[in-house]
C-alpha cells in the first residue's frame, strides 16, 4: 500500500462524536485537533477531523454525513496522499518553547542541552508537551513559590501528571522526590520514560490512581493538578484534607467563566486565592489554605 484515503472536516463539538463514530464504524482510523489552533487543545471550538481510509470511500457513505448531520459541503475534503507524504506531514516536530527559566523541547540537541535549562518531552502518550496555556500557567506559577521559598518540608504531589511534565519540572527545582498520579495507565509509563530522558528517575514516583484517593502520603504541602474544572470540582474536600497548613495547591485546566465556581467552592472551605494567572482563555489559580 503506497496510499491512502484522507476525508477532512471541520466539525463544531456537538457533531463530533457522532461523525466520528460513524467514520470509525466505516473501519476508518481518525484523529481530531483544535482547529484554530492546529493543537491538542482540551476544548477547541471548531475541531479539525481527519479521517484515513485504506481504500476510497463511497460517495454515498460521505453524501450520507453532509445530509444526515447537515455539514457543509465545504467543510469536507477527500483526497489521496502518498504514506511519504503522510508521514512527513504528520512527524513535524513542536517548536522548543521557554517557560520560566525552563526550555521545553521534544529532543536532546546535544550541543545545546543544559541539565539545568533543558527539558525533554518526547510527543509521546500522555498529554503535556508545554504548549498548551493551562501546562505553561502551572509551570510558571510553580516557579513563583519557588522564588519565594516559603515553603518547609515540601511534600509534593502532580495529580493528572500526563506527560509528567510538571512533577520532572518540580524534581528539578526542588531536588526532592515527587509523587506523580494518573487514572491513565499510558500516563504513568511515559512519565517514567520522560523521568528517565531527564535523568530524573530517582525522584519520580508515578502511579496509577484517581486523584488524591490513594497517596503515599498522609498531607501534601503542594498540591498541582492540571485536570479540567469538574474534576477539580469534584476533588476540593479531598484536596483540603490532603493540604497542609500553609501549603499550597495550583490548579489548571479551567476556564475563565469557570473561575468563580471554583474558588467559592474553595473559600468555603477556608482556602483562599494567593495568585491567579492568566493565559488566553484559561486561569490558573495559585491557592493557600
Ligand atoms: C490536561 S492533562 C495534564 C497533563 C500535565 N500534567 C500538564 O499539565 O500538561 C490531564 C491529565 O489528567 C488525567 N486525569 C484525568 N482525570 C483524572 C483523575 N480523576 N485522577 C488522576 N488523573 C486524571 C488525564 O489522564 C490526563 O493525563
Amino acid at each position: 500500500m503506497s496510499s491512502i484515503w484522507v476525508l477532512k472536516l471541520k466539525l463544531r463539538e456537538k457533531l463530533r462524536e457522532d461523525i466520528e463514530e460513524y467514520l470509525i464504524s466505516l473501519n476508518a482510523t481518525v484523529t481530531s485537533i483544535d482547529a484554530e489552533n492546529n493543537t491538542n487543545s482540551l476544548k477547541p471550538k471548531i475541531f479539525k477531523v481527519s479521517a484515513f481510509f485504506t481504500k476510497k470511500p463511497k460517495n454515498y457513505l460521505i453524501q450520507f454525513i453532509l445530509i444526515n448531520y447537515k455539514v457543509n459541503p465545504n467543510r469536507v475534503f477527500l483526497k489521496k496522499v502518498s504514506i511519504e507524504d503522510i508521514y512527513k506531514k504528520y512527524s513535524q516536530p513542536l517548536q522548543p518553547i521557554n517557560i520560566g527559566p525552563f526550555k521545553y523541547s521534544e529532543n536532546k540537541n546535544k550541543e545545546n542541552f543544559l541539565i539545568k535549562k533543558n527539558i525533554i518531552i518526547p510527543a509521546g502518550l500522555g498529554f503535556g508537551s508545554g504548549h498548551h496555556a493551562s501546562t505553561q500557567g502551572i509551570i510558571i506559577l510553580i516557579y513563583k513559590i519557588f522564588l519565594k521559598k516559603n515553603i518547609k518540608n515540601k511534600k509534593i504531589i502532580d495529580i493528572g501528571c500526563g506527560s509528567g511534565i510538571l512533577g520532572i519540572t518540580m524534581a528539578k527545582l526542588w531536588k526532592k522526590k515527587i509523587e506523580l498520579i494518573d487514572i491513565d495507565k499510558h500516563s504513568v509509563i511515559t512519565s517514567k520514560e520522560n523521568a528517565k530522558l531527564n535523568y530524573l528517575n530517582s525522584l519520580i514516583k508515578a502511579k496509577k490512581g484517581n486523584s488524591l484517593k490513594r497517596t503515599n502520603e498522609f498531607k501534601y504541602d503542594i498540591i498541582v493538578m492540571n485536570i479540567l474544572a469538574n474534576t477539580i470540582m469534584d476533588n476540593i474536600y479531598l484536596i483540603n484534607k490532603k493540604l497542609n497548613k500553609n501549603g499550597r495547591v495550583i490548579l489548571s485546566g479551567i476556564l475563565k467563566h469557570q473561575k468563580f465556581m471554583i474558588l467559592n467552592k474553595l473559600r468555603s472551605l477556608g482556602l483562599i486565592l494567593e495568585l491567579e494567572y492568566i493565559n488566553d482563555n484559561w486561569i490558573t489559580l495559585l491557592i493557600k489554605k
